[in-house]
């Protein structure tokens, strides 16, 4: 089993994040100097992906020009012999093969996941949510890959989160398997603390075999009224081998006003342009608040 294609499930309509987002789509948000999107799209290509579907509205065509060729303001970098820049606009457009689709109606996640069937056929295929950013050693995807092939078989992504959390998540009941490695037995989308199976919580990655597909089209709307990829996860466990990996890294939900904040900070902290400086900005304001 080899992994070869990702999906980007970016239809949101990030309410999370307005007045922002009203009218610029919240992947394309500036975390440093790259838009969000470009870090998960990084992480597929890390992990051996070729091919990404994004699954996008009609609100979010700036992410497709994005990834495109910008030859007038490419022309005029070049004039200007700004080629840090030229390298740096020009890279995002060869990332990877780029495919859109839209979600023509805001129906959920697992709606939003249904639409890229045509797109994976009959392969194994990554799914990264467009909010969450990864920072690991080894690309979260890379470790997710890494199990499905072994086991040839389905994968989450998970880590553990506090009781109060857990609504915000998918809760998973897992029985373990190996070092970081469990066996799904059952899940279930935003438990409270009394439903909820394990302080485990899917974050964002999944590696998905083209079952899940028959699976959603059949589906009726769950939490939220929304079609819950969860809950197609859930009937996909019951019937096939589902492995979870309790993955190593750093997860940022930048979907939220403090997770993207947080996230800024660290990964300007890491930043050759804006490290030294930050850090002294930081310790100077501390000083004081
Ligand atoms: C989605 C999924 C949920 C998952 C979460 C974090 O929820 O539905 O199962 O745990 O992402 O990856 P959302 O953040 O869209 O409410």
């Amino acid at each position: 089993m080899k992994v070869k294609k990702a999906v980007i499930p970016a239809a949101g309509l990030g309410t999370r994040m307005l007045p922002a987002t009203k009218t610029v789509p919240k992947e394309m948000l500036p975390m440093v100097d790259k838009p969000v999107i470009q870090y998960i799209i990084e992480e597929a290509v890390a992990a051996g992906i070729e091919d990404i579907l994004i699954v996008t509205n009609r609100a979010k065509s700036a992410m497709d020009d994005y990834f495109d060729y910008y030859p007038e303001l490419e022309t005029r970098l070049n004039q200007a012999g700004k080629d840090r820049e030229l390298y740096e606009v020009r890279k995002a457009a060869d990332l990877a093969n780029i495919f859109y689709v839209r979600q023509k109606e805001t129906k959920g996640l697992g709606h939003a996941i249904w639409r890229a069937k045509r797109f994976v056929g009959d392969e194994p295929f990554a799914v990264l949510l467009g909010d969450d950013i990864m920072r690991a050693d080894k690309p979260v995807t890379a470790q997710l890959v890494e199990a499905a092939e072994k086991y040839s078989a389905s994968v989450v992504g998970v880590q553990k989160v506090s009781t109060e959390a857990i609504s915000k998540y998918s809760s998973v009941k897992i029985a373990p398997l190996e070092q970081r490695i469990f066996s799904v037995l059952d899940m279930n989308e935003k438990p409270t603390p009394e439903q909820m199976f394990s302080n485990y919580a899917i974050l964002g990655r999944y590696v998905l075999t083209p079952e899940i597909f028959n699976i959603l089209e059949n589906l009726n709307p769950g939490y939220g009224g929304e079609i819950q990829l969860t809950d197609g996860l859930q009937k996909l466990c019951r019937r096939s081998t589902m492995v979870a990996v309790d993955f190593e890294g750093r997860r940022y939900d930048t979907g939220n006003l403090k997770g993207f904040l947080e996230a800024t900070i660290d990964f300007a902290l890491e930043h050759p342009q804006t490290g030294d400086w930050l850090r002294q900005f930081i310790q100077e304001k501390a000083k004081f608040i």
